[in-house]
């Protein structure tokens, strides 16, 4: 199938580019051209592990091209994808400007046959709608100022998005499901078509298993499922969090509490890390959205707000630590171990090492960072307030503690030994639970984790 996605980012380029991988011909269009002239040359914007290898592939086989064109990938491709980014406004709710701008760009370029137009960006309940209304504005304009014949149809569809970060790719050759939301039949069999080999897990790790549930809804529901199952993640994130803030007090540890509870078949063992919360360009802003739509329509959501308040506090929580183990923290030496918001991304929008270090300079203490992504990137020079380190012995060196704040593997395998050697004092606080408290003691440190 003939497939285009405006829209080239974290969510964009990764469909994209499988969408190619499994056979379909793919343009991938976006307004940023040096993001363009970068893709165009082979190389990925992002860093998402696999996603170079599968990109240059796909190209050098003649199914992706990148453009940035509108235009053109409106008039080649079947099937639309609008992926571009959908961040908050300070008021909570959705900025749907970069979707808005596409939709009147897919209006005003429509020229003629059948398309199948598709939400993939997380957008408002009732944006299937809007966007339909957009687009045939974009034509109605057309149609003022043309004397083509514009001979035009389309349906619009909602295809949420709930790849990770991290692992995108595992994600999109192997989901839990699939979300297809649309009132027309010919649009839902084409997409259908569209991920028959996904579906199919033709490129899954597990081809064995049962076929991907497809989940077919009304446009307005699909909507809705993307706000629910991330705003279901994130306050699961939090109510561990809650729990581990209570073990605290009392004595107990919730890494065996999470073990203990989410073996329960009704609970389940994932996203029951506790630590310093959640971050990421996703979960605040679609928890913040949906808040923002409850109140829209009269209805206070208490327990949304509540995980959205703990996270905040969550973050804070080293701080906390620091200041019991350290006392005063002017003039004292932290290493950050780790800056992006989770582990195999160069993702740092929302990322709680940015509150870290934002409270820690505040109350005077000297900053340190050592990240396997950020300490070899360009992105190094857009976080101020602390020294970027090359590697983590050296981030060590002359430190009061260490404050372990994304859970990248290779801090499991650091020489800890060596580093309490260095370290002014060899303290660690372990923002992610993600150490062993008895190795870390044997190597010298003294070991502060959370609600452990
Ligand atoms: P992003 O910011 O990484 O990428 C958006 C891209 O759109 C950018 O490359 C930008 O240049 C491009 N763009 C903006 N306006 C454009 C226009 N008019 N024409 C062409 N290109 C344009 O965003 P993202 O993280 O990929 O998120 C995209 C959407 O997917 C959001 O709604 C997000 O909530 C949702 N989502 C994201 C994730 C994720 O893991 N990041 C997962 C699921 C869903
Ligand atoms: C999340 C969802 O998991 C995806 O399904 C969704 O598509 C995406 O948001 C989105 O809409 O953007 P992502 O933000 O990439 O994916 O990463 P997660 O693995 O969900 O982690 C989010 C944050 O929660 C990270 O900061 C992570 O460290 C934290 N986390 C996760 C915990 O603190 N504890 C856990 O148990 C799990």
């Amino acid at each position: 199938m003939r497939v285009c996605v405006i829209g080239t980012g974290y969510v964009g380029l990764v469909t994209g580019v499988c969408l190619a991988h499994v056979g379909h011909h793919v343009i991938c269009v976006d307004n940023n051209e040096e993001k363009v002239k970068l893709m165009k040359l082979g190389q990925s914007p992002i860093f998402e592990p696999g996603l170079s290898e599968l990109m240059q592939s796909s190209t050098s086989s003649g199914c992706l091209e990148f453009s940035t064109d509108i235009g053109y990938g409106v008039e080649t491709a079947d099937i639309l994808f609008i992926a571009v980014g959908t961040p908050s406004l300070p008021t909570g709710e959705s900025d749907t400007r970069y979707v808005e701008a596409v939709a009147k760009g897919i209006g005003s370029h429509l020229v003629k046959g059948y398309k199948v137009i598709v939400n993939k960006s997380t957008v408002p309940i009732g944006s299937g709608d809007w966007v339909r209304l957009l687009v045939l504005d974009g034509i109605a304009e057309r149609k003022k100022s043309s004397l083509e014949n514009l001979d035009v149809n389309f349906d619009i569809v909602s295809n949420p998005e709930f790849l990770r970060e991290g692992s995108a790719i595992y994600d999109t050759f192997n989901p839990d499901r699939i979300v297809i939301g649309s009132n027309s039949s010919k649009a839902i069999e084409m997409m259908q078509e569209l991920y028959q080999p996904i579906i199919e897990r033709k490129y899954s790790e597990n081809s064995q298993l049962a076929a991907v549930p497809v989940v077919l809804t009304d446009l307005n529901s699909a909507e809705m499922i993307k706000y629910a199952a991330n705003a279901f993640l994130a306050t699961k994130i939090s109510f561990i969090n809650e729990v581990a803030n209570i073990c605290d007090r009392v004595g107990a540890d919730v890494t065996q509490v999470a073990q203990g509870i989410g073996l329960d078949s009704r609970i389940g063992s994932k996203f029951l890390q506790a630590g310093i919360g959640w971050g990421g360009s996703c979960f605040a802003k679609d928890v913040s959205a949906l808040i923002h739509t409850a109140n829209d329509y009269g209805y206070d959501s208490e327990l949304l707000k509540s995980a959205v308040s703990i996270n905040h506090r969550q973050r804070l929580i080293v701080i906390e630590k620091l200041q019991y183990e350290l006392k005063i923290l002017k003039g004292k030496i932290i290493g950050i171990l780790g800056l992006t918001f989770k582990p195999d991304t160069d993702d740092m929008r929302d990322a709680p090492a940015l509150n870290i270090i934002e409270q820690l300079n505040r109350l005077g203490a000297k900053l340190k960072a050592y990240d396997p992504i950020v300490s070899q990137s360009g992105l190094s020079h857009a976080i101020t307030g602390v020294t970027i380190e090359s590697d983590a012995q050296r981030l060590a060196d002359g430190c009061d503690a260490l404050v372990l704040v994304t859970d990248w593997q290779e801090f499991l395998k650091l020489d800890y030994a060596d580093m309490a050697k260095s370290m002014n004092q060899p303290l660690i606080i372990d923002g992610r639970n993600f150490l062993d408290p008895k190795k870390l003691e044997s190597a010298g440190f003294r070991y502060v984790g959370v609600g452990r």
